[in-house]
């Protein structure tokens, strides 16, 4: 399998400004999530941002380790003064994060394992989170 450096680099980056979208899209809708559920929901929320931010810093280093340099540019963030709303955002972006990182990992040929690996947990942790918050709306 041949491995187009260049082609991955650009996706990382695109996926580092993802996460950097996703850890400010949560740790704010934690900070104005109101309502009778608001204590699980902003717990829920921060345990993900924590996620997200370690997402970010895996993609920083695995873009540094291949040659590259990590982009400081920040995706598009969506908050909703609804708090299930806002479930229904992340729940989205979240089923898109999983398409796009498994659609980056069939790129990435196996002995490339550190890559690989750091990818495919990304890949796991945002399936916990499409799980996580298909429990609060439902699928
Ligand atoms: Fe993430
Ligand atoms: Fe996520």
């Amino acid at each position: 399998m041949t491995f187009d450096k260049t082609k991955i680099l650009q996706l990382m980056n695109e996926g580092l400004e993802m996460e950097y979208a996703s850890y400010i899209q949560y740790v704010t809708q934690a900070a104005i999530t109101t309502g009778p559920y608001a204590d699980g929901l902003i717990a829920r929320f921060e345990e993900i941002a924590g996620d997200e931010a370690e997402h970010a810093k895996l993609l920083r280093q695995r873009i540094v380790a291949l040659g590259g340099k990590p982009t400081t540019k920040v995706g598009d963030i969506q908050v909703h003064k609804d708090s299930m709303q806002a479930v229904k955002i992340n729940l989205k972006y979240e089923r898109d994060t999983v398409d796009f990182y498994r659609k980056m990992l069939n790129l990435i040929p196996h002995d490339e394992v550190i890559l690989y690996e750091a990818i495919e947990h990304i890949v796991e942790d945002s399936q916990e989170h499409v799980e996580e918050l298909e429990r609060i709306v439902g699928r």
